[in-house]
């Protein structure tokens, strides 16, 4: 089957190239994200393979629809970035990766964690310049810290695992409890109690109606001084523009993003030669307890490998008229 592929980087090309070696289908890569503008592109081709950027909204989706595609192989656990009722209503098929490595994205989680804490990104550079003064680095034992994890699926639950290993008090979030997060440890209150007991929120939820802009003015304010917030999940869980002004009055002690609200315009690019016209964005990157990096969370060889395996498979079920069991 011919598929084109959207948002592609050299990597990948190289994982999903690989994937269907055993699929045979005809992979054609093109840089560009998907938007109404080059939905055009897809003429020829049965199915187009997506990133998390890429826009599937309804008036996308139906240019692509008049080109001739029929399925959706979207390279992503979250979905958020479809429009799923437009995507039935055209019917298309729509299939995603529900589950690969929860290990990449837990293990950044705590990587950022323990960066922010320790302030690893500050002394890094501080060193390579010959100054080995401490002031301003200091941290705190994340032993007997309370962590709170909001979303204790696969990826919750491994930075419960990881996190139980360093003696944190854990508290949950999750309108389903995890058997496995409560062996682990985690003890499961209610959202309040959770922001209000914790030293560190970490973020773990999809992106919902319900779950956008969990992190804002309100919500901070119920926070202790100086909470370590932390989101690997999808940017708008966060209100950046209230979590700046939790920075600004110190509510805030540190935040780790890998996701951020507008990130379409700036993430999986090298804007270094450009000017960045996003101010709220610029404006975080001010601050000396804040950290980013750019979705980068699920970006192991396992991740990728199991993202591209599961694609393929996908795609190949398609094909055949089999579920793969992955649609939505
Ligand atoms: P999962 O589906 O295994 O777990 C999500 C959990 O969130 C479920 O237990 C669900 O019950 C819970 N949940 C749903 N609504 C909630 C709410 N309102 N409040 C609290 N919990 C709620 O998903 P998984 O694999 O653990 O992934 C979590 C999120 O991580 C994904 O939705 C995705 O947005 C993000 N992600 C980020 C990546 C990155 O590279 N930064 C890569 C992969 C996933």
């Amino acid at each position: 089957m011919r598929v084109l592929v959207f948002s592609s980087h050299p990597h990948d090309e190289e994982f999903l190239t690989r994937a269907n070696a055993d699929h045979g289908h005809e992979l054609v890569f093109v840089e560009s994200r998907l938007r109404e503008s080059v939905a055009r592109l897809a003429r020829g081709f049965e199915a187009i393979c997506a990133f998390v950027n890429d826009d599937l909204s309804e008036p996308v989706l139906r240019a692509l629809h008049d080109e001739g595609v029929r399925h959706i192989a979207l390279r992503s656990a979250g979905f958020n970035h479809v429009d799923l009722d437009a995507a039935r209503a055209l019917g298309f098929t729509v299939a995603r990766v529900p589950a690969y490595s929860p290990y990449a994205v837990a293990e950044h989680t705590v990587a950022m964690i323990l960066a922010l804490n320790r302030k690893i990104y500050r002394s890094y550079n501080r060193v390579r310049d010959g100054n080995f003064a401490l002031d301003g680095l200091m941290g705190f034992d994340l032993h007997e810290r309370t962590v709170g994890i909001v979303g204790t699926g696969k990826i919750g639950e491994r930075v419960a695992s990881v996190l139980s290993g360093f003696g944190c008090t854990l508290l949950g979030y999750d309108p389903y409890p995890n058997p496995a997060a409560i062996e682990l440890g985690v003890e499961y209150v209610d959202l309040a109690e959770l922001f209000s007991r914790s030293d560190v929120v970490t973020l773990h939820t999809p992106l919902t109606p319900e779950t956008h802009h969990l992190i804002d003015a309100e919500t901070l304010s119920t926070m202790k001084d100086g909470v370590m917030i932390i989101n690997t999940s999808r940017g708008a869980l966060v209100d950046t523009v209230a979590v700046i002004d939790g920075l600004k009055s110190g509510k805030v002690g540190y935040l780790g993003l890998d996701v951020y609200e507008e990130e379409e315009e700036l993430f999986f690019e090298n804007l270094s030669d450009r000017m960045i016209t996003d101010d709220v964005f610029s404006r975080l990157l001010t601050f000396p307890n804040v950290m980013v990096t750019g979705h980068q969370a699920f970006f192991t060889e396992e991740a990728m490998t199991d993202i591209a395996e599961t694609t393929m498979a996908n795609l190949t079920a398609f094909e055949q008229g089999t579920p793969s069991g992955n649609e939505l």
